[in-house]
């Protein structure tokens, strides 16, 4: 796994599962060690490393230079510098879901690609953004990396929107077996929780704190 660590590990294994690819890009990609992963294991004839300012670009060449891979740079807001390469996988991770959703929302090339989404806060607005936008979910992952469970969601878009609830938006509507979930859900239920004190009748909130405990109670009594 080396540089990766678990969160980006997962998103590498969903990559390889997919693969292979003619293009892939990593927006966002700081260090890029996804990028070079992705290169290393050959799972795309060319990789772009993009991001929006110049010093984590630097940093990944000298990654680059350093791990012996060839990939290739882009200076970029989102996609819009490589909005008309032939995409067919990108991740986003490691930032924020709104922003996260923004870039979706700004990008033509995103419809045409496999996308692997790590969201590290408001992953509900990113779900809602998804279901809402003719994107499919068609998988999410749970790991835990320091104790700190993270989800990665990975979704195409399809044009046909998904219908969804309230609770769906925070646990999602694939729910998976496996302690890096039940995690996930007691991250959800706290927040939840924290949320109701200020908002003592509703009924959303109580619905999704009930859909917590009866997802961790489920949880509990399996062998993983
Ligand atoms: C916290 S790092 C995440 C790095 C890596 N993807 C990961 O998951 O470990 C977020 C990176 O996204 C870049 N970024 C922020 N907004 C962006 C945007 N609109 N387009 C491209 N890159 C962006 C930042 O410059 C930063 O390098």
């Amino acid at each position: 796994m080396g540089a990766l660590g678990k969160r980006l590990g997962a998103v590498l294994d969903i990559l390889k599962e997919n693969a292979p690819y003619a293009l892939f890009a990593d927006v966002g990609s700081d260090h890029a060690h996804l990028a070079c992963a992705a290169a290393r294991e050959g799972i795309a004839k060319r990789v772009i490393a993009a991001d929006i300012n110049e010093k984590p670009l630097e940093k990944g060449r000298e990654y680059a230079r350093k791990a012996g891979v060839q990939i290739e740079f882009a200076l970029s807001d989102g996609f819009s510098a490589i909005d008309g390469e032939p995409v067919d996988a990108a991740a986003i991770c490691g930032m924020g879901g709104e922003l996260t959703a923004d870039i979706l929302a700004r990008s033509e090339a995103a419809k045409k690609c496999l996308l692997v989404l790590q969201p590290m806060t408001a992953q509900d607005d990113l779900r809602r953004f998804l279901y809402e936008n003719g994107y499919e979910i068609t998988g999410e992952r749970f790991v835990c990396e320091a104790k700190k469970p993270y989800a990665v969601i990975t979704a195409r878009y399809t044009g046909k929107n998904t219908a969804y609830t309230y609770s769906d938006l925070f646990l999602g509507r694939v729910r998976p077996r496996g302690p890096e979930y039940a995690e996930y859900v007691k991250k959800v239920l706290s927040a939840a929780k924290k949320r109701l004190i200020g908002a003592p009748r509703d009924l959303d909130i109580t619905r999704l704190i009930e859909d917590c405990q009866t997802q961790i109670t489920n949880l509990s009594g399996m062998n993983f």
